[in-house]
């Protein structure tokens, strides 16, 4: 069972983005999880392509991307060349997702989909084999520092299922409201990455938070 932490950067002091970065780096944390929201698929704007780069110029873990923007065909080459190691698109925002999945495989990063907490897992029947990452929303997505949702828990079951039946090297991953109080049973329960925002940089101690949320 993996137990893998990727750190929302979502959360961090943007006006000492490099010292939050330099943290990480020292921890346990696994993967940078970058949150990019475009103000039209989501209601909020987070960063860009310069912030981006920003990271991927500090950071030396993988850098976790996840796309909350409509029409992310038209970025993936200026994301990967920005420093994505792994891309998720939102099966929502995509309406040829099987060609978006290969373009990002052809990019030579890793390809993630993402469901909204009202997305069916069966939706990802046809596609699961192949990708490297299935992204479950536990709070719908825009928003950091939100309240999970519990519903979440028969997901990633279901989305074990489907991994086992379909012979998906797939990783589970959940992001939103994460914490202390619940990581131990989603990890479980089949998750292999939990992306933590809120929970690590409101610490006073992030590096031990994040290794208690490994523990
Ligand atoms: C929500 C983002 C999350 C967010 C998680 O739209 O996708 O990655 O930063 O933040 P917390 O852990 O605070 O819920
Ligand atoms: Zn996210």
């Amino acid at each position: 069972m993996n137990r893998m932490i990727a750190p929302s950067l979502l959360s961090a002091n943007f006006g000492q983005l490099a010292d939050d970065i330099e943290m990480l780096n020292g921890s346990e944390a696994d993967w940078f999880h970058i949150d990019i929201m475009d103000g039209v698929f989501v209601p909020n704007i987070s960063f860009g392509f310069p912030v981006l780069k920003s990271i991927d110029e500090l950071a030396r873990k993988p850098l976790d991307v996840h796309l909350m923007i409509v029409e992310p065909d038209r970025y993936l080459q200026r994301f990967r060349d920005n420093g994505a190691d792994i891309i998720s698109v939102h099966y929502e925002a995509c309406t040829h997702l099987h060609r978006t999945v290969s373009v990002i495989k052809k990019l030579g990063a890793k390809a993630g989909v993402v469901l909204n907490p009202h997305t069916n897992v069966n939706v990802l029947d046809d596609i699961v084999a192949e990708i490297d990452l299935v992204l479950i929303m536990s709070v719908n997505p825009g928003y950091g520092g939100q309240s999970f949702i519990q519903n979440t828990f028969s997901k990633i079951t279901k989305a074990k299922d489907l991994i086992i039946q379909k012979k998906s090297s797939a990783l589970i991953e959940v992001d939103g409201g994460v914490g202390l109080s619940n990581a131990s049973n989603l990890f479980e329960a089949g998750a292999d990455v939990l992306v933590a925002g809120n929970s690590v940089f409101s610490s006073k101690y992030p590096i031990t938070t994040i290794s208690d949320l490994k523990a």
